[in-house]
């Protein structure tokens, strides 16, 4: 089955509005012709306004770095999926490794934001991976495993198609340290083999699985080269329009 790639620029906090402005507008150009891939760019929620309109008519789409699970009430700081959809916004990220690690989110609420994206006709980019010492101790596989079983409880199978997920090493993120195309493919195989077993092979063979920690122009087309990698979460390099068009354009150049 052939997926279709999707690379996804995550902002982080970074660009203000007027910065989003003239990141988009560069970008829009740039991939305009890259038509077998889905594009998207996930700023700050305060840019996404900006960043909708700024990429009206192209093929770029908008994403959120983080979405709430209830529809609204006393959450001082958080966000609706009702706020999302009103403004065009496509996507949402959920389970980010730095909304874990710096504002506790844990694998049962990023669940919660699943089914609440879902519920509403957000597409979720769901984020997992283990950490550099989880890692060196031999836990990958349980840590991925337990990650993906929580994170996805009682998603249907339909539900779970129009899922996206990332793979982010937290070791390779921001530290210019990449997982080389093997080890990423060897944790895609993993979570592919854990969707097969929790629903079955269209299923499996159907959701997209980004790689996610230091992914460059320059090292893009080794990684998509893998058979179960489908595209890439990017931080740094999404921020500058020219690499980014760049890494897009190699993305599925093949
Ligand atoms: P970097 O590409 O900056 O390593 O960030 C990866 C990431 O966290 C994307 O969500």
């Amino acid at each position: 089955m052939t997926r279709k790639p999707i690379i996804a620029g995550n902002w982080k906090m970074n660009n203000t509005v007027a910065d989003t402005r003239d990141a988009v507008r560069k970008l829009v150009p740039l991939v305009n012709d890259s038509v077998d891939v889905d594009i998207v760019v996930c700023p700050p929620f305060t840019s996404l306004a900006a960043a909708v309109d700024a990429a009206e008519s192209s093929n770029i789409s908008v994403g959120a770095q983080n979405v709430h699970w209830e529809e609204k009430g006393a959450y001082t700081g958080e966000i609706s999926v009702k706020m999302l959809i009103e403004l065009n916004v496509a996507y949402a990220v959920v389970g980010h490794s730095e909304r874990r690690q710096y504002f506790g989110e844990t694998d049962v609420n990023v669940n919660r934001r699943l089914h609440a994206s879902l519920q509403a006709g957000l597409i979720p980019i769901v984020c997992v991976g283990e950490t550099l010492e989880q890692r060196r101790s031999g836990e990958m596989e349980a840590v991925i495993t337990g990650q993906i079983r929580v994170c996805l409880d009682k998603v249907s199978a339909d539900r779970m198609c129009g899922t996206v997920i990332a793979y982010e090493p937290v070791w390779a993120i921001g530290t210019g340290v990449t997982a080389t195309p093997e080890q990423a493919q060897e944790v895609h195989s993993l979570i592919r083999r854990l969707l097969r077993e929790s629903y079955d092979d269209t299923t499996a063979e159907t959701v997209r699985i980004q790689y996610g920690g230091s992914v460059k122009s320059s090292n893009i087309n080794d990684l998509m080269s893998q058979p179960d990698i489908d595209g890439a979460l990017v931080g740094g390099a999404s921020l500058v329009p020219d690499e980014f068009g760049d890494l897009i354009k190699k993305a599925v150049d093949n």
